[in-house]
């Protein structure tokens, strides 16, 4: 018995000092300890907003929209036209959708750059490509999503965008599947501690 009561205070006494670790590494008061995030996105018929919004609210990070000068339409959305805006960008290989001139205040200090966009043909929308080809991306990741019918998007499409930027994988959401739950689960699995 003897034994056994000197072995449980310690044990007890270590618990409580794991417990209280515990807090202070959630605690967000600013410790320094989470990582710097902000969340970065195109969206044209507000799919992907709707999981950017999800993101920011998660990380509780700052949130930015990227906006093409020259806004589309759904007429220019319309992709089954191969005279609409859409397919002749598509099939142009110098075209560069203009983007409304940004200065994220947040985008120096932030670690990580959640960049969303819809899928166009198999790959992440080319709008968002004006902003990560006018930046410097030097210390900082990149974390792709996006949104789309069915189709995925491969990140080795948008490496050659910045080569000092780390690129991780990414991922896409059907829109059946935005919702809190799923965006939650993909932000924990990255095992950052936003
Ligand atoms: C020009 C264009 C091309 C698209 N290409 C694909 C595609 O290749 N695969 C797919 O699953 N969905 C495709 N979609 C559907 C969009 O990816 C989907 O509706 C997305 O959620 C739209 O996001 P947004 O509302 O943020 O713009 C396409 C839509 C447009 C307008």
């Amino acid at each position: 018995m003897k034994l056994k009561s000197l072995l449980v205070l310690p044990l007890a006494a270590f618990m409580t000092v794991l417990a209280g670790c515990g807090n202070a590494d959630s605690s967000t008061s600013g410790s320094g300890e989470s990582a710097n995030a902000m969340v970065v996105y195109f969206s044209a018929t507000g799919n992907t907003e709707e999981v950017a919004r999800i993101i920011a609210d998660y990380i509780d990070g700052p949130i930015h929209e990227l906006e093409p000068v020259d806004p589309y339409t759904s007429e220019d959305l319309n992709y089954g036209d191969s005279d609409s805006r859409v397919s002749l960008e598509r099939n142009d290989p110098d075209h560069l959708t203009e983007l409304v001139a940004v200065d994220f205040d947040e985008f120096d200090e932030s670690e990580y750059i959640f960049l969303g966009a819809p899928v166009w043909w198999g790959e992440l929308s080319w709008v968002i490509n004006d902003f990560v080809l006018s930046n410097d991306f030097t210390g900082e990741t990149i974390i792709p999503f996006a949104t789309a019918s069915s189709s995925n998007f491969s990140v080795d499409d948008l490496r050659y965008l910045s080569d000092e930027a780390t690129w991780m994988e990414g991922r896409r959401f059907r829109q059946s599947e935005i919702n809190e739950e799923n965006v939650h689960g993909w932000i924990d699995g990255l095992d950052i501690n936003f």
